[in-house]
């Protein structure tokens, strides 16, 4: 496949293809670039997989329930398929990697199965041109394989916040996850390939990117300058663009927070105030089981520099309960954590055994009482982000129009903590970042008017 786009064949000949998302952003960009290098096949997106000519479904593997989504899903294509035999079916993402042939063992139904780093042999595998299941890691970047975004098409939705992949992978290796062998070892895209991007993005109207990466805080690569970049000196290339209004990124490892980037926090001004920093657990024995490699009083020294660099930052986090040996006083310290930290948000999890993990063997928690404790810690979460959320009231701050509200003359875009704002705003275009007052906090949103 070469980078040079083919003109995709006129829309009433055009085949269609549809896909459906599961699991995180990383995901979301992957099934962007798979719809643009489909495009250059002359493939256009359809919302409506009844009228597809191939359905793409891209798959998460970091819990038992997001794996088995895949295998209802595909159950439910079955009478399309039996009705429409040339429907091609494809399965890409981190169950493609993991379960590999499992899949079309389970689902003979299943045309092709595609692994996260294999994206690029796409096309070739939809032309009968590459073997059904491709899950290898190649050594080459699949992202140079891919048409380069400019070449976009019908298949890629103008939207003014868009998201750009810069590092991929894992070397962590906490005990619990499967990222380190679904998405493979750490690899940083360069520096020049992620600021093209980065323009190319900006030259077609967008005005926000959120860096990615499984540890995207890890990113380091040879700089325009030939020293060894880390990515707060990413982050400030980046912020060089003109027309680029807010840069964010996500996720990261509270290990990988250099000092240049705690800095850039404080000196970058399109840098949001926001910031996903996954700490899992309270409790020092645990955080050792889990592989963590720090502890919970490294966490928190580490909010507090975070907060001095910048004061308005809102934390977010990821927390599992119920990982294999969590006593009630681990829990408890936990809860410490968080009423310590205070977040604006965070995600919590029911410890899920996957196989392949270190820790898929260790005798579990028992599961009632893993409930219970999810129970008590999101109560205490959801308290905090609605704390959060109601002290926004009355402040003004920047929003980025999305899309319409559910209103006429409504906007519904995100502030810069990522809060979704409505806003009575007739005159407004999609892309405008406009100064607006807050006035009041839905469960999960907030309502504002134009500042004057
Ligand atoms: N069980 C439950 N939650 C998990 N996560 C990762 N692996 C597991 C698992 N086996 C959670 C972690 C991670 C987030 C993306 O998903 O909290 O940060
Ligand atoms: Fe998984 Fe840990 Fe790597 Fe995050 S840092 S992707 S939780 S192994």
């Amino acid at each position: 496949m070469s980078d040079q786009a083919k003109t995709p064949a006129a829309s009433s000949a055009a085949k269609k293809l549809f896909i459906k998302t599961y699991g995180c952003q990383m995901n979301v960009y992957d099934s962007q670039r798979m719809a643009e290098a489909m495009g250059a096949e002359g493939y256009v997106l359809t919302e409506n997989q009844a009228e597809a000519d191939m359905v793409l479904l891209n798959t998460c593997h970091i819990r038992e329930k997001a794996a088995e989504k895949l295998y209802s899903d595909l159950g439910r294509l079955k009478p399309l398929k039996a009705e429409r035999p040339d429907l091609k079916i494809g399965v890409a993402g981190c169950v493609a990697q993991a379960e590999g042939e499992e899949i079309t063992r389970r689902m003979p139904l299943v045309d092709l199965v595609v692994g996260p780093q294999a994206y690029h042999r796409l096309p070739a595998m939809v032309r009968g041109e590459a073997p059904r299941i491709v899950t290898d890691f190649p050594e080459e970047d699949k992202f140079d394989h891919l048409p380069a975004r400019t070449s976009l098409n019908r298949a890629t939705r103008r939207a003014p916040a868009a998201f750009l992949t810069v590092q991929e992978g894992c070397d962590k290796f906490c005990a619990f996850c499967v990222v380190p062998y679904t998405r493979g070892a750490e690899v940083s895209r360069p520096v020049e390939r992620i600021l093209a991007e980065a323009r190319d993005l900006v030259a077609r109207g967008v005005r926000e990117i959120t860096l990615l990466g499984q540890n995207v805080n890890g990113w380091h690569g040879a700089g325009a300058d030939g020293r060894e970049w880390g990515f707060g000196r990413l982050i400030r290339a980046i912020a060089e663009i003109d027309g680029l209004d807010r840069i964010r990124y996500t996720t990261s490892h509270p290990n990988d927070m250099a000092g240049d980037l705690i800095e850039a926090h404080r000196d970058v001004p399109q840098l949001m105030p926001y910031l996903h920093l996954p700490v899992q657990s309270g409790s020092d024995r645990i955080l050792k089981a889990m592989n963590r490699k720090h502890t919970a009083a490294e966490y928190l020294r580490l909010i507090d520099r975070i907060r001095d660099a910048r004061p308005d930052i809102m934390l977010t986090s990821d927390f599992i309960v119920g990982f294999p040996g969590e006593s009630d006083a681990d829990h408890q310290a936990t809860l410490d954590l968080v009423a310590q930290v205070n977040f604006g948000t965070a995600f919590s999890f029911k410890y899920s055994p996957r196989p392949g993990t270190p820790a898929y063997d260790r005798p579990e928690v028992d599961g009632d009482l893993a409930d219970a404790r999810l129970q008590e810690l999101q109560a205490l979460l959801t308290r905090q982000q609605k704390a959060a959320q109601e002290a926004m009231v009355g402040r003004t701050l920047g929003v980025l129009f999305e899309k319409p509200g559910r209103e006429a003359g409504q906007m519904v875009g995100k502030s810069d903590y990522l809060h979704s704002v409505f806003v009575e705003a007739p005159q407004a275009q999609i892309g405008d970042l406009v100064q607006v007052r807050i006035l009041e906090s839905a469960p999960n949103s907030l309502r504002g008017e134009l500042a004057a």
